[in-house]
């Protein structure tokens, strides 16, 4: 596990490119990253606005990226009382796909925020910390960028733009 994700680290394969609905994108991370969710008390919101919205990137890398931060913010909230999560795909104001990924879980103390997207940092007993550096990575090869911010009324938000 830990040596197959550090070959994906190291030598990334280049983004075979389609166009794709990101309303599909996000129903199948939606099936795999999120089905137990209810029983684990924990909510998720989608939007896509304008709902036809697509993008053109690597499908599997995205769902990948997706995944990772559905999982990082399921992982923030096992102890939340109402957690809820909102995955949403807008075009900013430049005219680049955006897509956003916000919890309201703790968010991150800022003394750690310049960590981690570093290779194999990690807060979690189980974590290897290769989601978010893998993530930085796959949005590098696409010509875009993910940043991270936490919310005003406290919670994580990562934000992928294309
Ligand atoms: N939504 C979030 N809320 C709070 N902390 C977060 C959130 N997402 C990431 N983090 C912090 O960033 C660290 C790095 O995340 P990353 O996804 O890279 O690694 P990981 O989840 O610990 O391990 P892996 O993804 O390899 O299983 C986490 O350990 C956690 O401290
Ligand atoms: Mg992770």
């Amino acid at each position: 596990m830990v040596i197959s994700s550090y070959r994906q680290l190291t030598r990334l394969p280049t983004p075979e490119k389609a166009r794709f609905k990101l309303g599909d994108l996000f129903k199948e991370v939606a099936r795999m990253a999120t089905s137990d969710w209810l029983d684990k008390g924990l909510a998720l919101i989608t939007q896509v606005e304008p709902s036809e919205l697509d993008v053109f990137a690597d499908r599997q890398m995205i769902e990948q990226v997706l995944i990772n931060l559905l999982q990082n913010s399921e992982h923030a909230l096992l102890d939340a009382k109402d957690g809820l999560v909102s995955l949403s795909a807008r075009l900013n104001q430049r005219g680049h796909v955006t897509i956003e990924v916000s919890d309201n879980g703790p968010g991150i103390p800022e003394e750690i925020i310049s960590r981690i997207f570093v290779p194999f940092y990690t807060t979690r007993r189980e974590g290897s910390g290769v989601g978010l550096a893998l993530s930085r990575q796959v949005m590098i090869a696409h010509r875009g960028m993910i940043t991270f911010a936490n919310n005003e009324k406290g919670g994580a938000r990562f934000t992928l733009v294309f």
